[in-house]
C-alpha cells in the first residue's frame, strides 16, 4: 500500500508527463507551420514517449492499489521565438522533470517505501538519455545558426533518426 503522500506525489507526476506531453505537440505543431516536418517527428515521438511515461505510473499505481486521481492539465507554451529558444525550453523543461523524479524518488526513500524507489530508477535512468538527446539537437543548432541549408540538414537527419528507432 502507497502512503498518502507518495501516492499524492505520483499522481502529480503523472499530470506533468502528460503535460510534458502536451508541451512537445505544442512545439510540434509549431514546426509543422514552419515547415521543419523533421524537427516535429522529433518533439511528435517525444510527445508519445511521454504518454508511456505517464502510464508507467498509472499502471504502477493500478498495480499498488492505489486511487489514481487525474488532474487538470495546462495550457503549453506555444510561442517560440526561434529554434533554437525552443530547444533550450526542451533541455529547461527536461531538467525540471529530472528534479521532480529526483525528489519523488527522495520521499520514497525517506519513507522506506524500496518499491516505489526501484520504480523510480527507471525513470531517472530514463531522464539522463531525455536529458542528453534534448542537448544534443540543442548544441547542433547552435553549430547551425542561421545557415538555412544547414538548418534542412539537420531537419532531415531529426526525421531519419526516427526511421532508424523503427527499424
Ligand atoms: Fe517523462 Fe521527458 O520526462
Amino acid at each position: 500500500m502507497l502512503s498518502k503522500h507518495i501516492q499524492d506525489a505520483l499522481n502529480d507526476q503523472i499530470k506533468n508527463e502528460y503535460f510534458a506531453s502536451y508541451t512537445y505537440l505544442s512545439m510540434a505543431a509549431h514546426c509543422e507551420s514552419i515547415n521543419m516536418q523533421g524537427f516535429a517527428a522529433w518533439l511528435r515521438r517525444q510527445s508519445a514517449e511521454e504518454l508511456t511515461h505517464a502510464m508507467r505510473l498509472f499502471d504502477y499505481m493500478i498495480d499498488r492499489d492505489a486511487k489514481v486521481t487525474l488532474q487538470s492539465i495546462n495550457k503549453p507554451n506555444a510561442k517560440f521565438k526561434s529554434l533554437i529558444d525552443m530547444f533550450q525550453q526542451v533541455l529547461d523543461n527536461e531538467r525540471e522533470v529530472s528534479g521532480m523524479i529526483n525528489k519523488l524518488y527522495e520521499q520514497a526513500i525517506n519513507e522506506n517505501d524500496h518499491a516505489t524507489a526501484v520504480e523510480l530508477q527507471w525513470f531517472i535512468q530514463e531522464q539522463v538519455e531525455e536529458e542528453k538527446s534534448a542537448k544534443d539537437v540543442l548544441e547542433k543548432l547552435k553549430i547551425a545558426g542561421n545557415s538555412s541549408s544547414a538548418l534542412l540538414i539537420l531537419d532531415g537527419q531529426l526525421a531519419d533518426s526516427g526511421a532508424a528507432q523503427e527499424a
